[in-house]
């Protein structure tokens, strides 16, 4: 049997761009499904460094004029990723981040840059590449959400939609001006199309015209139908029930081994857990924390925003100190929340160690050197780095939310199953109730046979992309039958 093409769209996927989760889920997710019997090819913007790591690249498709210049389409493969790359310098041939300029501030013509990767996707949805006709296509958050719009409002060929939401917080909403530029008709202005509040929002359009919504979640995916966390898009969500489901992420298991992961100072494994001894203490060397073994040493790997509960976290901090633990930290986001960790490492010289910025590889040394990560979200739609530290025998501290909740389950004094708990959660989002909960961890802490069996548990548990792909591939067979194809 052929496998059944597939074009997946997201404006990152690691390991040619990545600014956080998404670009992993749009990196791994693809290969994995492979194995069910799908070829994804993977459509995303030539940023320079993307275009960089494309060896052999061949032109199959080009478009004289894409929102002001010319533009072609790219194949190639990196790693495992079939990769598409939309080479519009115009658009996506600049230095400063992916969304973002040097300053930070978003880029002014973001509705420009992800209409056109949009439309060339419905292009290529349509056949416009020779020997590829995809029979689903997979739009990732709003940078891909005009895709089903395209597709709805253009007619001809229309593959099944799948739109998946990884977070409701980026809506992608530009002023209804821009209707004609997007070369998109009059009546895509509606309650069931892309209008928004009265402008256009690219999320919306994703979520109310795709055939079918997930989410990287289940627990996320009935949490946004509240006021709570639907972000003002409950209603349409709830409207949308029938057509919404959840579906958790993995991690890539290859990437992510502490048995072979060459950016740790030692390689463990389940069984050779003392090892990680090494890590913690490369980790206290690198940001300056005091050479204590038996110190609680705490981690975070995360962007510093609201979302992440940055603020909580460092109002919780004299509860980690008094517990006679370390914080160790690596995170990037609001400069506010940036000029906060920087004090809290200046005011501790020696228990805070932290470093402001995106790193990779101490990412990695992170999560095989921590003895606790923290991650004290105000709403998470699954979260990675609490599944990395589950594979790396760091034990989660989380908050009772999204895929947090569905991933990590609690070690308390009630558990009826011997090898049911693999963390901490706490709830409601609260400095009192996290601080309880470092509390709760810090007198695990102190029965190391425990702990052990703790981390033992954790690391036992599948958080590859194995079930979540396979569930993938069930919608997609699904959506198939129910055309009859
Ligand atoms: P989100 O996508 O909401 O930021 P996730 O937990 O889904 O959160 O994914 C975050 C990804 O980005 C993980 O792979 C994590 O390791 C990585 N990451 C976050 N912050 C940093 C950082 N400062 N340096 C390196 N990697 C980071
Ligand atoms: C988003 C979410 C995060 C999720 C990631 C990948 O960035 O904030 O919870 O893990 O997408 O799906």
């Amino acid at each position: 049997m052929t496998a059944t093409p597939v074009l997946s769209v997201a404006s990152e996927a690691f390991p040619l761009a990545k600014t956080g989760g998404l670009g992993d889920v749009a990196g791994a997710l693809p290969p994995a499904l492979s194995a069910e019997g799908f070829a994804v090819r993977t459509l995303m913007p030539a940023y320079p460094e993307a275009l960089g790591m494309l060896r052999d690249a061949q032109p199959v498709l080009s478009r004289p004029s894409l929102f002001g210049g010319a533009a072609r389409v790219l194949a190639g493969r990196v790693g495992d990723l079939d990769v598409l790359l939309l080479d519009a310098p115009h658009l996506f041939g600049r230095g400063g981040g992916l969304y973002v300029d040097t300053a930070g501030k978003e880029w002014p013509d973001n509705a420009q840059r992800f209409a056109a990767l949009s439309q060339v996707a419905a292009d290529l949805a349509q056949g416009a590449a020779p020997g590829f006709l995809p029979e689903v296509v997979h739009a990732h958050d709003w940078q891909a959400g005009l895709l089903p719009a395209y597709l709805r409002y253009r007619g001809g060929r229309r593959p099944a939609t799948v739109f998946t939401a990884h977070n409701l917080s980026f809506q992608g909403q530009f002023p209804a001006a821009l209707l004609p530029a997007l070369g998109l008709p009059p009546e895509a202005m509606a309650i069931d199309g892309i209008e928004y509040f009265g402008g256009i929002g690219y999320l919306k359009a994703g979520l109310a015209i795709a055939d079918h919504i997930t989410t990287v979640s289940p627990r996320y995916a009935m949490e946004i139908r509240t006021p709570e966390f639907g972000m003002g898009l409950e209603g349409l969500l709830a409207h949308r029930a029938a057509v919404l489901s959840g579906i958790l992420n993995g991690i890539d298991t290859g990437l992510w081994n502490p048995q072979a992961d060459a950016a740790l100072a030692a390689r463990f494994s389940a069984e050779t857990l003392a090892r990680r001894a090494e890590n913690k203490a490369a980790l206290q060397v690198r940001l300056g924390l005091a050479q204590d073994p038996r110190a609680l040493l705490f981690g975070v790997v995360s962007r510093l925003t609201w979302q992440k509960g940055t603020d909580l976290l460092l109002a919780a901090l004299p509860e980690m100190l008094r517990v006679g633990g370390q914080l160790a930290l690596v995170g990037s986001g609001e400069a506010e929340l940036e000029a906060g960790v920087r004090a809290a490492q200046a005011a501790n010289p020696g228990r805070v160690g932290a470093v402001v910025g995106f790193d990779e590889n101490l990412a990695h040394l992170m999560q095989g050197g921590v003895d606790a990560l923290l991650v004290p979200s105000r709403f998470e739609p699954c979260g990675l780095t609490q599944l990395c530290a589950l594979r790396y025998g760091a034990l989660p501290i989380v908050s009772r939310v999204g895929g947090l909740a569905d991933t990590v389950s609690d070690a308390n004094e009630m558990d009826l199953v011997p090898t049911a708990g693999n963390g901490f959660q706490f709830g409601p989002v609260t400095r009192e109730a996290l601080a309880i909960a470092i509390e709760r961890a810090a007198a695990v802490w102190h029965e190391p046979e425990r702990w052990r069996r703790l981390q033992r548990h954790a690391m036992a548990a599948d958080v590859s992309w194995r079930k979540p792909a396979r569930a993938y591939a069930a919608l997609f067979r699904s959506l198939l039958a129910a055309r009859g194809g």
